[in-house]
């Protein structure tokens, strides 16, 4: 079998293209979504994420504000810029992006932004709203898998989820999502005793563990649904995920590619929640 390919650009136009739609209805009522984005340092990773979130709120129509601080930048001063923005009307999504310099305490500054512009779903009331089902932002990865299950009219009820990674970021929020779709989830990481015991009975996994190769296909059960979040570089310095794209999608019934799949799902749920942190407001 040859898995089919769940294609993050086109379901990312897609949605992109419903954001847009939103965002002028919304300038219409005098109100323009607007995100600000904090950079401190120069990592070079950073840079690039940084630079697509602007252009991507850009091609939507939204409003976006990029600070640049240098890395010397102190914690009070941080925490200063996010106070003011999160009192600025006219920013209604706030992004610092991590990493931050060691000297810098970054959930500290994730617990300073406002829960109401936490549009990354990194702040501890966003992480509460989620475990309890309660509306709040919901981390953008895993939301972004979310809605490429969704995409292929995938019934997670009773399914056999497992996630591999338990990050604050992508595996635990990833595992909650799932768990209320009411798959039955199990959540594998790197003090798993035997991950291939535990991916061979799913129907669905998704690989959030920032290594080459953790999933093979000798590890998939025939027709399972495999998101990979993994962004990595191989030995001639090509993009690659955590999955073994070429093995796997010869047993997997549907397969996310890298790159070009979970990657630009992440940006395009963060323009969905800053649209909708401005919507909230609008009433
Ligand atoms: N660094 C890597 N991914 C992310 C992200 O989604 N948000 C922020 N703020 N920083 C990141």
């Amino acid at each position: 079998m040859t898995a089919q390919l769940i294609d993050g650009n086109a379901l990312s136009r897609h949605l992109r293209a419903d954001v847009s739609a939103r965002v002028t209805a919304l300038k219409s009522r005098g109100i323009t979504p607007g995100l600000a984005v904090i950079l401190v340092g120069d990592n070079p990773a950073s840079q690039v994420y940084v630079r697509n979130k602007v252009k991507a709120c850009e091609d939507t129509g939204m409003h976006s504000v990029l600070e640049r601080w240098p890395a010397t930048m102190s914690e009070a001063e941080l925490l200063a810029r996010v106070d003011a923005l999160n009192r600025d009307s006219s920013i209604h999504g706030i992004l610092v992006q991590l990493p931050l310099p060691g000297h810098i305490d970054a959930q500290k500054v994730i617990e300073a932004i406002s829960p109401a512009k936490d549009v990354d779903g990194f702040h501890i009331a966003s992480a509460g709203a989620l475990m309890t089902g309660m509306p709040g932002f919901w981390p953008c990865t895993p939301y972004g898998c979310m809605k490429m299950l969704e995409s292929i009219g995938y019934e997670l009820k009773g399914r056999h989820a497992v996630v591999i990674g338990r990050s604050n970021i992508v595996g635990k929020p990833m595992a909650l999502m799932l768990l209320q779709q009411n798959a039955t989830v199990t959540i594998c990481h790197s003090g798993t005793q035997n991950l291939k015991a535990m991916t061979l009975q799913a129907d669905v996994i998704v690989a959030a563990v920032g290594k080459r190769n953790v999933l093979t296909a000798d590890m998939v059960k025939p027709g399972a649904v495999v998101l990979d979040v993994g962004m990595n570089r191989n030995d001639e310095g090509k993009l690659c995920g955590d999955v073994d794209f070429e093995g796997v999608k010869e047993v997997a019934s549907w397969i996310t590619p890298v790159p070009g799949g979970v990657g630009p799902m992440t940006i395009t749920m963060l323009m969905v929640n800053t649209l909708e942190s401005a919507e909230r407001l609008a009433g």
